[in-house]
């Protein structure tokens, strides 16, 4: 696909960047804050959590959960997760999630600032991948950026992909896909893959808890 290079300058971006990436969260209170969603979010079983970075909601979600797996293309970044999250119930897998086929389903699909570095034109295939990895009654969990941090963000204008600029401390650049999905417009774009899905603001970001199509919904979402 065209944004394989984009894709690729992503992943350097946050392995290079790895150690300087807890900074935020210990900046922005409001990202902190955030955290604390998961005390209200149905997060049971067995879950798969995409691109864990530092694994900040990783510990989290090993409190509420029987296992967690934990996957991320960055061993930088996997390497600070492993420390911060070590428990018997958490597995990490080091992948890149545009390659990586769930070897089995899980009750919980949980990700965190993830959707909107995924290209539009694989969304529906990366909900597809979604839901058959998705045991029965399971349920997809995202947390994300709304629209209105698209101000504090260096977008770059006139892309077939949406760009952000990102610099690290020691003055290298790189290009992220960065989608600033507006809630109610993701409800919509799920329901019409045949999701049912509520995605609520928070404070300049969503939630979102959503439950896949059943069989036949999905064939009629495909065709
Ligand atoms: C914005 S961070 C989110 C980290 C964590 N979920 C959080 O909310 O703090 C995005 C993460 O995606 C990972 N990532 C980027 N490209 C990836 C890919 N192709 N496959 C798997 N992980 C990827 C990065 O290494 C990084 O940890």
């Amino acid at each position: 696909m065209e944004d394989d290079a984009l894709l690729t300058e992503q992943m350097a971006y946050y392995d290079d960047g790895a150690v300087e990436y807890d900074r935020q969260y210990t900046e922005y209170e409001q990202l902190r804050k955030l955290l604390t969603v998961v005390d209200d979010l149905p997060i049971t079983g067995d879950v798969l959590e995409l691109a864990c970075g530092t694994g900040r909601w990783t510990a989290l979600l090993a409190a509420r959960a029987h296992s967690v797996t934990a996957v991320d293309a960055s061993a930088e970044m996997v390497a600070i997760a492993r420390a911060r999250a070590a428990s018997p119930k958490v597995r990490f897998v080091r992948a890149d999630l545009f390659e990586w086929e769930p070897p089995r389903r899980y009750d919980t699909v949980f990700f965190a600032f993830w959707l909107s570095h995924v290209p539009p034109a694989r969304l529906p295939d990366f909900w597809r991948t979604l839901a058959a990895a998705l045991a029965p009654g399971g349920r997809a969990i995202f947390v994300d950026d709304g629209p209105s941090v698209a101000a504090q963000e260096e977008v770059l204008a006139d892309r077939t992909v949406p760009v952000a600029m990102r610099r690290l401390d020691d003055g290298s650049q790189y290009r992220i896909v960065k989608v600033f999905h507006d809630p109610r417009t993701l409800t919509e774009d799920l329901t019409s893959l045949g999701w049912s899905a509520r995605v609520r603001p928070v404070a300049g970001h969503f939630v979102g808890v959503a439950e896949p199509p059943s069989n036949g919904a999905q064939a009629v979402a495909r065709s």
